[in-house]
């Protein structure tokens, strides 16, 4: 009786461990997936989407080529957090046009770690 009792108690520990390691893992998977697909942003798919959306205006290399816009390649404008960008990407700016629709969020997110890299 007292065995049995014993038994169980030790089984239920072992549960509780598997259980904790079961659920350590699935969420690190799930922490994994989650940065994998929302942070980590992709500056090779941002540079094609700069090249044919931006450098008109901001340039190539972020050179500004229309007065009034920052260069990329000297810092201009970039001393913001992403949000900032994405909002005022997303929503245009003066001269600059809305890109709400024709750029997705996570679209606007690689260019702007991409022009990150210009400066
Ligand atoms: C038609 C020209 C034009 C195009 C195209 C354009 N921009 Fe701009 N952009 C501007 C101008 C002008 C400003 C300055 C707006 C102001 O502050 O008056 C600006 C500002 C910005 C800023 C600074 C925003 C801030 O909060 O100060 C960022 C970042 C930016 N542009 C990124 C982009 C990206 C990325 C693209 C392509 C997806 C793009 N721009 C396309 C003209 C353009």
């Amino acid at each position: 009786m007292l065995s049995k009792v014993r038994m169980h108690e030790n089984t239920f520990a072992k549960m509780t461990l598997v259980v904790k390691v079961l659920a350590t893992l699935i969420v690190a998977i799930l922490a994994l997936s989650y940065s994998g697909s929302l942070f980590a942003a992709d500056t090779f798919k941002g540079q094609k989407i700069y090249t044919t959306n931006c450098a008109v205006c901001h340039g190539q290399n972020g050179q500004a080529r229309l007065p009034g816009a920052p260069s990329f390649n000297r810092g201009e404008s970039i001393l913001k957090p992403d949000f900032t960008l994405l909002a005022a990407i997303r929503a245009g700016k003066n001269a600059m046009p809305a890109f709400q629709g024709i750029l997705s969020d996570r679209d606007i997110m690689d260019v702007i770690a991409y022009v990150r890299t210009l400066n």
